[in-house]
């Protein structure tokens, strides 16, 4: 237990490919079982502590923070088929190990996010306050997105720029970030009706054209693209995306086909949200990117946590965008920098 004056903050992750994920704590036992097996396992597995993170130190104030990664053992396939209700106990169970640890805020990390009404029912549940990350990965996606294709030579204000999974959280709020600053915006989701509510909130945020589709080939006239959705399997396709277009992937699991980085080599990829931490951060288990590196909703948690703000903060269904810009200030300010490789 660390003292009261020490800044903390706890990551809740989850499996997200059955195979590769366990093994990365679990080498043997992912070996031994079978996909099938994994999924069904995972109801009755505990909560796990996976490691320390360590030298996480704000650039403003020179002040570090602590933290600790937890699995929440459920995949996402498994969260998408069971109750919210059973989601919602292994999550806040996973809290209040977070709790006893010693965390100050808990961040919740892809489908524990997205699971029933997105960190609402865990806050009321936990002691501790409670973010999902979305304000920074929006912020930092739309960022990385405009970056690459700006050096790439690429004007964006004259360019057409796709949100695929555009009714979502993330998608929707994307979208508008994205509205006043390129030419022409194709939304695409599944259901008309709320497509329609999207494109009545990006005519607001000064969008110039708008397009809504429920097919995801209708992206090919785009040189942006960002990519939300909670499919569980690729939805983009090599042959759906335009010639040098820019793809920000910020989906996980990715909604990108492996197909597009064999066959599209004039394709730019960004596996979406993607920041430097400052210091010399050391998250103690391979998530799977290079050390130093964290997805912008694990830094949202750091970023509250050097920041001293104990409070909630994008919980709920609605990204919104004064928080989005004020999450995404208080990263610069504390010297968090966007990690954009296409
Ligand atoms: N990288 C990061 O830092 C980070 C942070 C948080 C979340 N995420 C990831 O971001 C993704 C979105 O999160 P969210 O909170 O915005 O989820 P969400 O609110 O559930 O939104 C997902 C949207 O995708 C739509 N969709 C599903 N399949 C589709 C398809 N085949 N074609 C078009 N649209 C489709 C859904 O449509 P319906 O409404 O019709 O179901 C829904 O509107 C998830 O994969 C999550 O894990 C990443």
């Amino acid at each position: 237990m660390l003292g009261d004056h020490m800044d903390t903050f706890a990551l809740v992750i989850h499996p997200l490919d059955p195979k590769q994920d366990v093994a990365r704590k679990y080498p043997l036992l992912a070996n031994l079982l079978s996909p099938h097996l994994i999924h069904f396992l995972s109801r009755f597995w505990p909560p796990v502590n996976l490691s320390r993170i360590t030298g996480v130190r704000s650039q403003a104030t020179g002040k570090e923070a602590e933290g600790w990664l937890l699995a929440c053992p459920f995949t996402a396939r498994r969260m998408l088929q069971m109750s919210p209700q059973v989601a919602y106990r292994k999550i806040e169970q996973t809290g209040r190990m977070a709790q006893r640890l010693g965390a100050r805020i808990l961040g919740l990390l892809a489908f524990t996010s997205i699971v029933g009404d997105g960190g609402v029912t865990i806050d009321r549940r936990l002691g501790i306050p409670v973010t999902t990350g979305r304000s920074l990965t929006v912020a930092v996606a739309v960022e990385a997105l405009t970056e690459a294709v700006r050096s790439r030579g690429i004007p964006p204000e004259s360019s057409v720029a796709a949100v695929v999974g555009a009714t979502g959280n993330i998608g929707s709020a994307c979208a508008q970030l994205l509205a006043p600053m390129v030419a022409e915006l194709v939304l695409v989701g599944r259901r008309e009706s709320r497509l329609a509510e999207v494109r009545a909130s990006v005519r607001a945020a000064g969008a110039r054209t708008v397009r809504i589709s429920t097919r995801v080939e209708d992206i090919r006239s785009a040189s942006l693209v960002l990519s939300a959705t909670n499919a569980t399997r690729p939805v983009i396709e090599p042959e759906y995306l335009k010639k040098g277009a820019v793809v920000c992937d910020v989906a996980r699991p990715l909604d990108v086909s492996p197909r597009i980085a064999q066959e599209r080599d004039d394709v730019g990829l960004i596996e979406g949200g993607v920041l430097d931490v400052p210091g010399s951060a050391d998250f103690g288990f391979d998530f799977g990117l290079p050390p130093g590196k964290a997805y912008a909703c694990m830094a949202e948690t750091m970023v509250l946590a050097l920041e001293g703000r104990y409070k909630s903060f994008s919980i709920g269904k609605n990204v919104r965008l004064d928080q989005v810009r004020e999450i995404a200030q208080l990263a610069r300010k504390h010297g968090f920098k966007v990690s954009a490789k296409s």
